[in-house]
C-alpha cells in the first residue's frame, strides 16, 4: 500500500506535506521548467506589496563558509501586477497557492490582502512580518506581540480564506509572538524567516551586500529552526509549517517529529530546483519502512528525554 502523504491545515487539504520558501521561486513559472507544479503540496510566491518594488541594488545575495545571505528588500512586481500577470499561470499549476504578503505599514498589509480576498485561486495568505531586509515594517510587526496581534487580526477582517502569521526567529520570545498571532486570528504559523546576518570583504572593507545586513538561510540554521518549531508547538495549539535549511527527507521528518504538519523548502532550490520532487519520493519510501500508513502518524512524535 502507498501511504498517505496528504495533510489539512485549516480545513485545506495539501496532496503532500512540501511547499517552496516565498522568495525562492518567484512566482512559479521557472519552476514548472524543472517539474511539474502540481507534485508540491503547495507553492508560497515571492512576499507581494501593494506597489511594484525593485528591492536592493547588487551585490544582494552573498555565499558564507554557513549558509546563504541576502537581502533582496522585497522586490516583486506589485499586488495589481501579480494578480493579472501571474495569477492565471498559478491557478492553472494544479498546486495549491499560498501568496505570501508584506507591507510597511498595517494599512499596507491590509490593502493588499483586501485585494487577494477577491482574487480566485489564492488558497492561502502568509503573513510575512518577519522580514530582516526592510527599512520599514517588516519584522517590526513580528517582533512586538502588540503589533502581530494588531497585524494579524487587520488581515483577518479582510482575509476570508485561511491566514499564516510567518515568524522571525530574531526575538527574544518566539512563542509570545506565535501566541499573539494565535489571539489575532491566525489559522497556521510558519517557522522562520532568515537570520540576522552580515559578511564584510576584507580587500575592500565593505559588506558584502549593499543593505549591509541580511538575512542567513540554508543548513546552517536548521537546528535553530527546528528547536523554535518545538517551542511554538509546546505552547500553541495552531498548525505549523517548519522552514529553515530543509534539504532531504531525513530534514523533513525531523521537522514533522517536533511538530510540523508541513515544510517550506527555501535555499536547498538554489542548489537543486528538483529537490521537492526528491524528497516526496523519499518521504513515501521512509513512511514504507516504517510501517507507517499515514505521514501525519509521525506528528509530534518526538521522544524527548
Ligand atoms: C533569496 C531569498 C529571498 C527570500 N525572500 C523572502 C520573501 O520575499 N518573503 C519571505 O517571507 N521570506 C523570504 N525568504 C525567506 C525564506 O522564505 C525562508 O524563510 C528562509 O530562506 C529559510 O528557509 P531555507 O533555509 O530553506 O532557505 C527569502 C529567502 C531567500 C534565500
Amino acid at each position: 500500500m502507498t501511504p498517505d502523504l496528504k495533510v489539512t491545515i485549516a480545513g485545506v487539504e495539501f496532496a503532500n506535506p512540501i511547499m517552496t520558501a516565498s522568495g525562492c521561486c518567484g512566482y512559479g513559472e521557472e519552476l514548472a521548467q524543472m517539474f511539474p507544479l502540481k507534485k508540491l503540496g503547495a507553492l508560497v510566491t515571492k512576499s507581494i506589496t501593494q506597489e511594484p518594488r525593485l528591492g536592493h541594488p547588487p551585490p544582494r545575495t552573498a555565499e558564507t563558509s554557513s549558509g546563504m545571505l541576502n537581502a533582496i528588500g522585497l522586490a516583486n512586481v506589485g499586488v495589481d501586477q501579480f494578480i493579472v500577470d501571474k495569477m492565471p499561470f498559478l491557478r492553472s499549476s494544479g498546486t495549491r497557492i499560498i501568496v505570501n504578503v508584506a507591507g510597511s505599514s498595517l494599512k499596507e498589509y491590509v490593502e493588499v490582502c483586501a485585494r487577494l480576498n477577491d482574487c480566485e485561486g489564492v488558497d492561502m495568505v502568509e503573513l510575512n512580518i518577519s522580514c530582516p531586509n526592510v527599512d520599514e515594517g517588516g519584522m517590526e510587526f513580528g517582533s512586538d506581540p502588540r503589533l502581530t496581534e494588531k497585524v494579524v487580526s487587520a488581515a483577518r477582517k479582510v482575509f476570508s480564506r485561511p491566514l499564516i502569521a510567518k515568524l522571525s526567529p530574531n526575538v527574544t520570545s518566539i512563542e509570545k509572538i506565535a501566541q499573539a498571532a494565535e489571539q489575532g486570528g491566525a489559522d497556521a504559523l510558519s517557522l522562520i524567516n532568515s537570520l540576522v546576518g552580515t559578511a564584510i570583504d576584507i580587500n575592500t572593507w565593505r559588506p558584502r551586500l549593499t543593505n549591509n545586513r541580511g538575512g542567513l538561510t540554508g543548513p546552517a540554521i536548521k537546528p535553530v529552526a527546528l528547536a523554535k518549531v518545538d517551542a511554538v508547538f509546546n505552547c500553541c495549539r495552531l498548525p505549523i509549517i517548519g522552514i529553515g535549511g530543509i534539504s532531504c527527507v531525513e530534514d523533513v521528518v525531523e521537522f514533522i517529529l517536533c511538530g510540523a504538519t508541513a515544510v517550506e523548502i527555501g535555499t536547498a532550490l538554489f542548489v537543486e530546483p528538483t529537490v521537492p520532487v526528491t524528497i516526496v519520493d523519499g518521504l513515501k519510501k521512509y513512511l514504507k519502512r516504517k510501517k507507517l500508513s499515514s505521514i501525519t502518524d509521525l506528528l509530534g512524535k518526538v521522544r524527548k528525554y
